[in-house]
């Protein structure tokens, strides 16, 4: 039990830090053995942002008013838009969005995550204690599996709500995406072979799944914009838009509870209702951020959507996904 709940202290921990380049790897060596993922991944914005947010007028603008001379060297461009690993004794900028953005720095997991027990052993020839300890092993390195879908999810809100009040003032840069998690995961970014019988048919995601990513979805961007909010210091554009992103989370959620009650979104609502959207009111906004983040991990492992069928209701229409996936 301790060393479970260990395991899930150092988890949160990683992510809860920026990438640390140190420990980062680069898209090219998960290529090596996950080929598709990378085709899929090179045809996302994720991958061109790359090239295009050097070039971009309104890049050249938002650096500018920022006091930026490069973009691809000052920290608050880095830590949303690249993928930075050590070459030459420097930090090198590879990539744009990618693969470790989601899954976490991969140095201490990379060579962890597919070791069956020795070189020539396979899948088939894993014992289960093994694998258990394997899997341990990985997230004890910094790997954010999917099979936590609050902890992989959790990084798209950390960069798609926008938490930069002076970038968003001053820089003039979008106060944050209106992000949905499943029509924003199931276009372009979609990328789910393992679990296809020959390993290399990318996936939709179940009804199941798909659930479970409407409700977490809904959760993370109230928690995300409550965190956001809690770092707000001057009432313009970016407390403004961050108080009404809570606001609107925290409706849609009950919205969510009318159609399909759950006990813990019940007590979410009821946490969001019990602390005011204001300016300096850190201490508080992040404390009931902690017990939604608390509440969120726990219904991703207490449920796997069967029992919510409900909410196919309000699932997003295919035709509102984010673009398609290369393959
Ligand atoms: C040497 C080959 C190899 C490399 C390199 C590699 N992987 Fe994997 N990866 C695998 C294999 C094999 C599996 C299936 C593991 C299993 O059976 O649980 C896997 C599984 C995964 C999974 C799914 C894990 C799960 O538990 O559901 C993710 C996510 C993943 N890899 C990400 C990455 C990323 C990101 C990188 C680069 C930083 C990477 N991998 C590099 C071989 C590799
Ligand atoms: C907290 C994360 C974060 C930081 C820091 C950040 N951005 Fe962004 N940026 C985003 C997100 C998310 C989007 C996508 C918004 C959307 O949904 O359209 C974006 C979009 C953009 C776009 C429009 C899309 C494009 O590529 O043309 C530009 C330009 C841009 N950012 C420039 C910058 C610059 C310059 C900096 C540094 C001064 C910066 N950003 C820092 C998160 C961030
Ligand atoms: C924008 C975030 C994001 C990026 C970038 C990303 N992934 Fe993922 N990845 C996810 C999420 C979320 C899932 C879980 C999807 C699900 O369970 O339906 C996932 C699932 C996976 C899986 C298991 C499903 C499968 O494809 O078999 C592997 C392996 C994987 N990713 C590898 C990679 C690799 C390699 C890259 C880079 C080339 C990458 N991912 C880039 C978010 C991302
Ligand atoms: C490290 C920061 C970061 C993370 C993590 C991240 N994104 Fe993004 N995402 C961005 C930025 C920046 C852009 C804008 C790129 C551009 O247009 O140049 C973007 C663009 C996108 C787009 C394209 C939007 C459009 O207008 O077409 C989709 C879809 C998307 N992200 C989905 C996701 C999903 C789903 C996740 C989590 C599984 C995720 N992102 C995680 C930073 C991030």
């Amino acid at each position: 039990m301790i060393r479970i709940l260990l395991i899930c202290v150092i988890a949160t921990w990683v992510q809860a830090q920026h990438m640390d380049p140190e420990l980062t790897v680069g898209p090219d060596q998960c290529g090596e053995c996950h080929k598709n993922e990378l085709a899929v991944w090179k045809e996302t914005k994720h991958h061109k942002s790359f090239f295009d947010i050097t070039r971009s007028e309104e890049g050249r603008q938002i650096a500018q008013k920022m006091g930026i001379k490069r973009i691809k060297r000052e920290s608050d461009c880095l830590n949303c838009h690249f993928t930075s690993i050590p070459e030459n004794d420097a930090i090198v900028p590879v990539a744009g969005i990618s693969c470790e953005s989601c899954h976490g720095p991969a140095k201490n997991w990379i060579d962890v995550h597919n070791d069956y027990g020795g070189k020539d052993m396979k899948k088939e020839d894993e014992s289960p204690d093994h694998r258990v300890k394997r899997l341990a092993d990985a997230i004890a390195g910094g790997m954010l599996r999917p099979d936590n879908l609050y902890l992989v999810a959790e990084n798209c809100f950390q960069c798609h709500t926008v938490p930069n009040e002076r970038l968003v003032n001053e820089g003039g840069h979008t106060a944050g995406s209106a992000f949905e998690l499943v029509s924003w995961s199931q276009g372009e970014i979609r990328h789910n072979f393992l679990r296809s019988d020959t390993g290399d048919q990318n996936m939709e995601a179940s009804a199941n799944r798909k659930r479970m990513m409407f409700i977490l979805g809904q959760v993370l961007d109230l928690e995300y914009s409550l965190r956001g909010t809690a770092l707000a210091t001057a009432k313009a554009e970016y407390a403004v838009s961050m108080a009404k992103r809570s606001k609107l989370a925290g409706l849609r959620l009950k919205k969510i509870q009318e159609t399909q009650p759950v006990a813990q979104v019940q007590k979410i609502i009821e946490l969001a209702d019990s602390v005011e959207l204001k300016l300096n009111n850190a201490d508080a906004l992040n404390r009931v951020a902690d017990q939604i983040s608390e509440l969120g991990q726990e219904l991703a492992r207490s449920y796997d959507g069967s029992a919510f069928s409900a909410l196919d209701a309000l699932l997003p229409d295919p035709s509102t996904y984010k673009g398609s996936p290369a393959l």
